[in-house]
């Protein structure tokens, strides 16, 4: 009998991966994947712990759960991710109910504790737990054997039914930069760098299967450097070039999330000179004022970033640039926001994802600092600087009106959706009554990884599609297809 799998997917790009990842290995093991809760028998979350909002999510669920376990103890409930990691067998204070704990550095194991939690029945069961040791949480290297979540990438099986136009590879896991207030060190690991030759292979198998938009995933990807052992390195752009070279028929190729220092001139050099690389970065700033940038740990001052920013502008005047900032970090002031905002107003982010401090148990921050900043401080900040790079997104999408772009189209538009039926009194005039045409709201993402909507037909999802852009507001952009002479017949 195949058993039935819920499973819930919290946080990044990395636990998005994460997830399709032991899907697949669940799969092969027998299990379904359904998505209504109420007819699993085995509900998984996969969590992050980065902003305490994130766990809360998680908690209600959790709440949600006691009595349904009450009255059906054979269900079986884990929590794997970073919430996972970050709360431990703690967790289990709390929330009785559950039976499975898996790390995200352990999850090539999952498989074999959801075996071995369903092989006994409610009272004999035993909690299935695999977590990372504290002493590996803590440090900045990892001894090659010890990477045995390897397998875990290794393993990645792509099923008929799977949507993969757009498809993750990680080149790196884990974090070694322990920025004050960050939970990742803690909750990865220290930061691996895969194989070279892993990776390529990941990509040129999802590209067979018909991916038409690959992004590699690291927390500081350009750090990437593999150490071949003997003497030998790849570099962050050699890897790109390499990439580029061995999928000619991947028509885009991206990456996040970039770190501000250390990006290579050799790096900017491959974005500019690999067609099918997207000229797009993701390279949070987090503050404007260096003070506080000491104080986050972040090892580059606004300076440096600024001279980053522009010297991207340099190999690339069209690159796109996006940013995350941190408002409301302890001891900023007004003048410290005020730099904050100034970064904005002059950088011409395409956009930024601007977060309000959040104090995370176990990182240096909270050891160190005060939360001092009050809510409602925090919360103005957060509506100040939004505004601000909301008038910037809005001009920088403002350019591209009256221009033709490519999109990667994702699927119907979650902006209201028109069906558009056209009839035919054919079948009165005894003609073959032709089919009807169908438009609806689409949404696709530009190269520079911009939203655009526009109406087509249903069967473009997953297509590359060029538009003509008409308007633009600070977070979509709004296109049409060329005239009819040029638009691509679908059928
Ligand atoms: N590796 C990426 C970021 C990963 S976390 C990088 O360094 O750029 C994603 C974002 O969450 C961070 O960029 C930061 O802006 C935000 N963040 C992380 N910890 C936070 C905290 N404790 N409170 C508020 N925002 C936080
Ligand atoms: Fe967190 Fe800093 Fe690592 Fe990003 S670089 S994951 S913010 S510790
Ligand atoms: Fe969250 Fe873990 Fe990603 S804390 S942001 S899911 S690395």
């Amino acid at each position: 009998m195949t058993r039935k799998l819920y499973l819930e997917t919290f946080g990044c790009q990395m636990n998005v991966l994460d997830s399709q990842l032991v899907l697949g290995q669940l799969r092969a093991q027998g299990y379904e994947s359904v998505t209504d809760r109420d007819q699993a028998d085995i509900i998984l979350y996969n969590t992050c712990s980065v902003r305490e909002h994130a766990e809360q999510k998680v908690w209600s669920r959790l709440g949600e759960l006691r009595p349904k376990k009450a009255e059906n103890p054979n269900l079986i409930i884990g929590v794997i991710g970073c919430m996972a990691e970050r709360d431990g067998i703690n967790i289990f204070q709390k929330f009785p109910h559950i039976d499975i704990l898996c790390g995200p550095g352990e999850l090539d194991q999952l498989a074999t504790l959801v075996h071995n939690a369903a092989i006994t029945s409610a009272p004999n069961r035993t909690r299935q737990v695999a977590l990372m040791g504290a002493a590996v949480r803590r440090s900045t290297t990892l001894d090659a054997a010890e990477d045995h979540l390897e397998m875990l990438d290794l393993s990645r099986s792509i099923s008929p039914s799977d949507d993969i136009s757009q498809a993750y590879v990680r080149i790196t896991r884990g974090c070694n930069k322990f920025c004050t207030y960050c939970v990742v060190p803690y909750t990865r690991g220290p930061e691996v760098h895969r194989p070279p030759k892993n990776i390529i292979e990941e990509v040129q198998k999802l590209v067979s299967a018909g991916a038409r938009e690959v992004t590699l995933l690291g927390q500081t990807i350009n750090h990437y450097a593999f150490n071949h052992g003997d003497g030998r390195t790849t570099t962050f752009a050699e890897l790109l070039y390499q990439i580029h070279e061995a999928t000619p028929d991947l028509p885009r190729l991206r990456f996040v999330t970039s770190f501000p220092r250390d990006f290579t001139n050799e790096a900017l050099m491959a974005m500019r000179d690999c067609p099918r690389i997207c000229r797009y970065l993701h390279a949070p700033a987090q503050h404007g004022s260096d003070r506080i940038l000491k104080l986050m740990n972040r090892g580059y001052t606004t300076a440096q970033y600024r001279d980053f920013l522009s010297r991207a502008r340099e190999f690339m005047p069209d690159v796109s640039v996006a940013s995350d900032f941190i408002v409301g970090f302890p001891t900023e002031t007004e003048e410290d926001f005020t730099a904050t905002m100034e970064l904005v107003q002059e950088c011409r982010f395409k956009n930024s994802f601007i977060f309000k401090y959040s104090p995370r148990p176990g990182t240096t921050a909270i050891d160190r600092f005060k939360d001092d900043i009050p809510e409602e401080t925090k919360r103005r900040r957060n509506n100040q600087l939004l505004a601000a790079q909301q008038q910037a997104s809005e001009q920088f999408n403002r350019e591209l009106i009256g221009h033709k772009v490519e999109v990667l189209v994702e699927g119907e538009s979650k902006l209201v959706s028109r069906r558009n039926t056209t009839r035919s009194n054919g079948i009165e005039l005894g003609w073959e009554k032709p089919k009807p045409k169908i438009t609806i709201q689409l949404v696709g993402r530009t190269r520079g990884d911009q939203i655009v909507v526009f109406e087509g037909h249903p069967k473009m999802k997953g297509q590359l599609i060029n538009l003509q852009i008409t308007s633009a507001q600070s977070l979509t952009l709004f296109g049409q297809l060329p005239t009819p002479k040029t638009t691509p017949i679908l059928v």
